[in-house]
């Protein structure tokens, strides 16, 4: 080979090598993306409307979850992404049922390697009680997080979009390690366990009103700066991997002119536990504690709760709790109560034990 022709085949070879090495830094150099996956459950977030200023009166639960991701072509930026339609339900209808499906399918998920994190679309309207279900049954210290929409896909500016963006940069977050379930909404990150949906309609609606929200979402970070004192996730001791079903627990709840017909009823019906969501510090009326005395003599639970919404309820103060062998909710709404309660009774119906629970939860 002439001096020449080697040298041109010496700079040709420089050159493929130089092109790889930098194809490589490139690839290297790109951010690895978190494997986070969307389960879609229904919703206003997958809602549509007839127009776009139809805010109320929508169909909710309409949109699929590829459609969802396609709307926001920025979730590429933030995580690698894959989608999975759970359900397709307007969130009024879910149910112990929906929720035992759910929570295994994101225990099994957050079980593999190649799974970062978990983000739930889901209706506001017990988006709430669903996170705190999943923050007692979750086998697993990832993110997980649950996103809705308090206006429709179709609606001008839609919250559904940035919400999910929101979530899902959330998800992915070496920050939401270990945080428990959280719920992301209105640019605001909340716990699961004290977090509330407190207006029918406005973007605002969820709020940790007293307790406070666990930190914000801005520029696309995530701000902490607080987390829950309560137990959660893998630190809980509930397990539903092999339950078919759960306890039935119904809520009664508290006004003036009170009488004991519907806690009957639902005794009658078969609950194995009631939240009484008594008025003030869940307050008993005299025409209804003698029901609740027959009740727990059958074997029911009986949990004082709150129609108030915030503040403990506090043992044997509006009542003789240590008498009555009842249990209290300390600072959980009473929907909330009822999803603990549920899990309690899968482990056991001594009231000691279930109130360690609450102190503990
Ligand atoms: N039907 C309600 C639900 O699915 C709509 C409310 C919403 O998702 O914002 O919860």
């Amino acid at each position: 080979m002439t001096t020449q022709l080697f040298q041109r085949f010496t700079l040709a070879l420089c050159a493929v090598l130089l092109v790889g090495t930098s194809a490589a830094y490139a690839e290297d150099s790109k951010p690895h993306l978190a494997n986070v996956m969307i389960l879609a459950t229904g919703g206003t977030i997958a809602g549509t409307g007839a127009s776009s200023t139809t805010t109320v009166g929508y169909t909710a639960a309409t949109v699929g979850v590829e459609r969802l991701i396609a709307a926001v072509p920025e979730l590429a930026k933030v995580a690698s992404v894959k989608g999975e339609q759970v359900f397709q339900i307007a969130s009024e209808n879910m149910n112990n049922d929906y929720w035992l499906v759910l929570a295994k399918r994101v225990n099994v998920l957050l079980a593999r390697a190649d799974v970062d994190g978990i983000v739930i679309t889901h209706g506001t309207d017990t988006l709430e009680e669903t996170a705190y279900f999943l923050d007692l049954v979750v086998k697993s210290r990832k993110p997980v997080v649950l996103v809705g929409a308090m206006r429709p896909s179709t609606a001008l500016s839609a919250d559904g979009p940035i919400n999910l963006y929101n979530a899902v940069l959330l998800a992915a977050s070496a920050d939401a390690v270990g945080k428990g379930v959280l719920v992301a909404m209105n640019d605001q990150i909340h716990a699961a366990r004290d977090v509330t949906k407190t207006n029918t309609s406005t973007l605002d609606s969820f709020k940790t009103t007293e307790l406070g929200l666990l930190g914000y979402i801005q520029g696309s970070k995530p701000f902490f700066y607080r987390t829950s004192s309560r137990k959660h996730t893998a630190e809980a001791e509930f397990d539903i991997s092999n339950l078919a079903t759960l306890p039935q627990v119904d809520i009664v709840y508290g006004y003036a002119n009170m009488g004991p017909v519907a806690l009957d009823a639902f005794v009658a019906a078969g609950a194995k536990g009631i939240i009484h969501a008594g008025v003030g510090d869940g307050s008993l009326a005299s025409r209804v504690t003698p029901a609740l005395i027959s009740a727990h003599k059958k074997g029911v639970v009986i949990v004082r709760a709150s129609r108030v919404g915030q503040g403990i309820v506090a043992r044997n103060g509006e009542a003789n709790d240590d008498e009555l062998d009842f249990v209290v909710s300390d600072t959980l709404n009473a929907q909330k109560a009822r999803i603990l309660l549920m899990l309690a009774l899968t482990k056991t119906s001594n009231t000691k034990d279930i109130q360690r629970m609450f102190y503990l939860y």
